[in-house]
């Protein structure tokens, strides 16, 4: 077997240099005056649902003394992130939980069964006050989700009251006494997740018509208006786009479309960790597919938004895995290789093209749940390779994408074809321009020349990610796998700079 993977790395390493030997440089040049769309922030947001260890063991954890903490070193971690928001409760929990059984004294809240994921018992002691501390730890914005499915109007309209209201209130009145004076200020309100499946089983029009019951008691108080998220489609659910935008788009303001990379079927997701490049191409294959998908939501949106007043949410988005072997079902726990990490980056340059439509994306989920940026075994923690493609990239928020054209062929195995190359590019507002790019062919490296229209570059930095295997991945033993380095192999040349890119890697690069 070990003789094996090493002859399998030698002949990578000689078709690489062969090939790297006699390739023309592939071209990306950038076009600063055709500049039109800001990259949103929130596209950045994370997803904290009850889930699995994702809230709970996760973030939310007992001290020797019984009493629950925040767990510092994951906050730390996730607040170097700069995390535009933080979805919660759900995904599906959220249509199963009933908020007012997670407020007041920890010691006399009720338990809930989590019957959406792994039918444990949960004692209800992180609620709505403990995520509120928690994004203020974070430093970032809430992102609440209504119960639709199985909860009432009136719940919800009195969830939004006690989380919101500035003065005397039945329920802010109640805040007070569990200890919060001040409103939390919330403006991101989903109504119901997933309202075509776990959410209720809805048909859109049913939903079209909750939906608008819901919003309709989402009052203004004081300054803070409510930015209403509609459940949106998932995949190319286009049925759902069209019914829920004709019947209820005058009353939405922003619609949750979800979209989960699996490299086999639902069920039989494939290994997060054990795959060949089969199942490395399929991934980028089905990836990519998000393109056409969010370009075909989007134009039906057109038909009753021209003016792209609503954004384009893609609430939950990442690679499925099997779960890891060994890990308890229903938990949804799986490592995370340097392949979810160019998934990831692929993500964010297509949200990037779409910029004027897709203003919010929440990856699933934050620590512990599918494509995690923290897991944590016990007390240790570590960080994967989506964590560092995060950090790379969180100099686009709020920047200016820069359009840009990538020649770069594709790369091929067994007659499935993708493109080899993946690009984008931002100013920020201190005017420095920031360009990622992902080498998506795992065997060959790449050379390209990229040229910025008007711009004559002084000099260049940047940083890598990249290992030697597809599926290398950080461990509690090895967390040190997959880091990012310091990238050495971009020069300016004139009027361009020439990258050299090594096969499967990301390189973020930041001009001078
Ligand atoms: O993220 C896991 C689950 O996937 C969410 O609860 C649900 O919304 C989606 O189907």
């Amino acid at each position: 077997m070990l003789k094996k993977t090493a002859i399998t790395v030698l002949m990578l390493g000689c078709l690489t240099s062969a090939a790297t030997l006699g390739q023309t440089p592939h071209s990306l040049t950038i076009d600063p005056a055709a500049a039109r769309d800001t990259i949103s922030r929130h596209i950045y947001g994370q997803f904290m649902e009850h889930l699995g260890r994702g809230i709970y063991e996760g973030l939310w954890q007992k001290d020797a003394a019984g009493n629950y903490q925040f767990r510092q070193e994951v906050v730390a971690a996730l607040k170097n992130l700069n995390i535009p928001n933080v979805r919660w409760p759900g995904g599906c929990f959220a249509d199963y939980y009933f908020w007012k059984d997670g407020i007041g004294p920890r010691e006399q809240r009720p338990t809930i069964v989590n019957n959406m994921w792994g039918g444990v018992t949960e004692d209800n002691s992180f609620g709505t006050h403990e995520y509120f501390q928690l994004i203020e730890l974070l430093g970032t914005e809430p992102m609440v989700v209504g119960n639709v499915g199985s909860g009432s109007v009136h719940e919800m309209a009195e969830w939004w009251e006690y989380i919101n209201h500035p003065g005397k209130s039945p329920m802010a009145d109640q805040r007070r006494q569990n200890g919060r004076e001040q409103p939390w200020n919330v403006r991101y309100w989903g109504v119901g997740n997933e309202s075509w499946g776990c959410g209720g089983n809805m048909t859109p029009e049913f939903y079209a018509n909750e939906y608008k019951r819901y919003a309709t008691y989402l009052q203004n108080y004081g300054n803070i208006r409510p930015i209403r998220i509609a459940t949106g489609p998932s995949d190319s659910n286009y049925v759902w786009t069209e019914g829920v935008m004709r019947d209820a788009g005058r009353m939405i303001d922003v619609l949750d479309m979800h979209y989960y990379t699996v490299t086999g079927d639902w069920g039989r997701w494939g290994s997060g960790t054990q795959f060949a490049e089969r199942e490395w191409i399929t991934s980028f294959r089905k990836a990519l597919r998000i393109d056409t998908i969010i370009s075909r939501h989007s134009a039906i949106m057109d038909k009753y938004d021209p003016r792209k007043r609503v954004a384009l949410m893609i609430g939950e988005w990442g690679m499925w895995h099997d779960m890891e072997p060994g890990s308890t079902p229903g938990f949804l726990y799986q490592q995370n290789t340097l392949r979810d990490a160019l998934i990831a980056s692929v993500h964010f340059d297509i949200f990037h093209r779409h910029a004027d439509r897709v203003r919010m994306a929440n990856i699933a989920q934050m620590v512990n749940v599918l494509q995690a940026m923290v897991l944590t075994e016990g007390p240790r923690m570590l960080l994967t390779p989506t964590y560092h493609v995060f950090d790379f990239y969180k100099v686009h928020q709020g920047a200016l994408a820069l359009p840009l054209t990538l020649e770069a062929g594709t790369y091929q195995f067994e007659g499935t074809t993708v493109p080899a190359l993946s690009a984008t590019a931002s100013r920020d507002r201190q005017g420095r321009i920031h360009i990622a790019l992902t080498n998506i062919d795992p065997n060959l490296a790449s050379t390209v020349n990229i040229t910025i229209n008007g711009v004559r570059p002084a000099g260049v930095s940047g940083r890598i990610l990249t290992a030697a295997q597809m599926n290398a991945h950080n461990t509690f033993d090895q967390p040190d796998n997959v880091v990012p380095k310091e990238f050495t192999g971009a020069r300016v040349s004139g009027e361009s700079i020439r990258v050299e890119l090594p096969a499967k890697s990301i390189v973020a690069l930041e001009l001078r």
